[in-house]
């Protein structure tokens, strides 16, 4: 395994180019262990991951503690190299429920002085709204952050599921590094609009879901039954018939992984990595045994034949069921 880097942007830092998202560790799937999630970002960092993803929101602080645990556990060495890029803006309320995002620059600030405490780190490497707050101009928020970074807090700027016209704006009032999206196998949307104005802008993506949340790993059987409040319970792609299609997927991708005796996620892992130099896939491993077969896509070569393999096996718009429940797409920019 080679640990390739890739740069977010003509402004952003170089990470490595594959990146991991700790959200998983914070309930969103589930249970997981702290220990083994504390493990698994101690392997990643020995490995050569630079980049760490996550949210203020995930789990209400717990996943920021819960890196700002595995930093403070790493050798130094390991901890210098490690760039954090983190979301905000999500409401939530102490059941775990959603009450809508907050873009005001007083909140902005408010958010990083709390995540900042969390992490236990002097400045965030990369800050981005995790959604955009229909009642703030973008312009507003980004300047909010591009004041964080004049002061250091912050280095650079990220955006998070949003489309081409509030890419634009956000790009005119500061220097972009990235868009977070979902884009995967079977989430294409981006090729749409919003790859091509990131290009033209010199914005890189951190891609997520490039597993689909678990659905395209491989390892997801039709029996397997989610708590209320894992996420996945309440995706339409994860639901009944749909499932059962997408599962036939999987199948058929699976035969051109055996083929090249590389396993269904790392197929799917390299599919992505394959898409541009400007993308990195951030990939939700919370246990070392998942992050181990994640580094294995950085060295699945896939050739024109293979390519062209993956896309019969799975066309562009082959998937059952949209990617998030109703309520939860109406909050896309990106889906407008
Ligand atoms: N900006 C946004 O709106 C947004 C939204 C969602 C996520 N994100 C970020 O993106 C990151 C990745 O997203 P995601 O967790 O949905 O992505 P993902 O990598 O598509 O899905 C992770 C799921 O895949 C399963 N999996 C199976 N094999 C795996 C393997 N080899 N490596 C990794 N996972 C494997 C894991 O299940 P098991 O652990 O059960 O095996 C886990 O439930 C998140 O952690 C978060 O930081 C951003």
């Amino acid at each position: 395994m080679t640990m390739h880097t890739r740069t977010l942007g003509t402004t952003g830092p170089h990470v490595s180019a594959l990146g991991l998202g700790c959200m998983g560790m914070s309930g969103m799937y589930g249970e997981s262990d702290a220990a083994e999630s504390i493990a698994t970002i101690h392997a990643a960092l020995e490995a050569g991951v630079t980049l760490l993803d996550t949210g203020d929101f995930y789990g209400m602080g717990h996943n920021e503690l819960l890196i700002g645990r595995a930093l403070r556990t790493a050798p130094a060495a390991l901890r210098e190299n490690a760039l954090l890029s983190v979301k905000f803006g999500a409401l939530r309320d102490p059941d775990g429920g959603w009450s809508g995002f907050d873009g005001r620059p007083a909140a902005v600030k408010n958010f990083a002085a709390y995540s900042l405490q969390r992490l236990g780190v002097d400045h965030i490497d990369v800050y981005r709204p995790s959604r955009l707050d229909p009642d703030v101009p973008i312009e507003e928020t980004v300047g909010a952050i591009a004041e964080l970074v004049e002061k250091g807090w912050v280095r650079h700027i990220g955006l998070s599921e949003v489309g081409a016209d509030t890419i634009r704006r956000a790009a005119a009032t500061a220097p972009i590094a990235d868009l977070q999206i979902e884009y995967s196998l079977i989430s294409r949307g981006p090729e749409r609009e919003i790859l091509p104005t990131l290009r033209e802008l010199g914005i890189a993506v951190t891609a997520y879901g490039v597993l689909s949340r678990g659905l395209i790993s491989g390892h997801l059987t039709g029996s397997r039954q989610f708590a209320t409040n894992d996420f996945r319970a309440h995706s339409p792609r994860f639901q009944g018939e749909n499932l059962q299609h997408n599962l036939t997927l999987v199948e058929s991708l699976r035969k051109i992984a055996e083929q090249k005796d590389v396993t269904v996620a790392q197929i799917a892992i390299a599919w992505v990595l394959s898409r541009g130099e400007d993308i990195v896939p951030l990939v939700g491993a919370r246990t070392r045994e998942r992050l181990g077969e994640a580094l294995g896509a950085l060295d699945v070569t896939l050739d024109a034949a293979d390519l062209a393999a993956i896309e019969d096996a799975v066309p562009a718009d082959a998937v059952a069921g949209e990617r998030y429940a109703a309520e939860q797409m109406a909050m896309l920019d990106s889906e407008r």
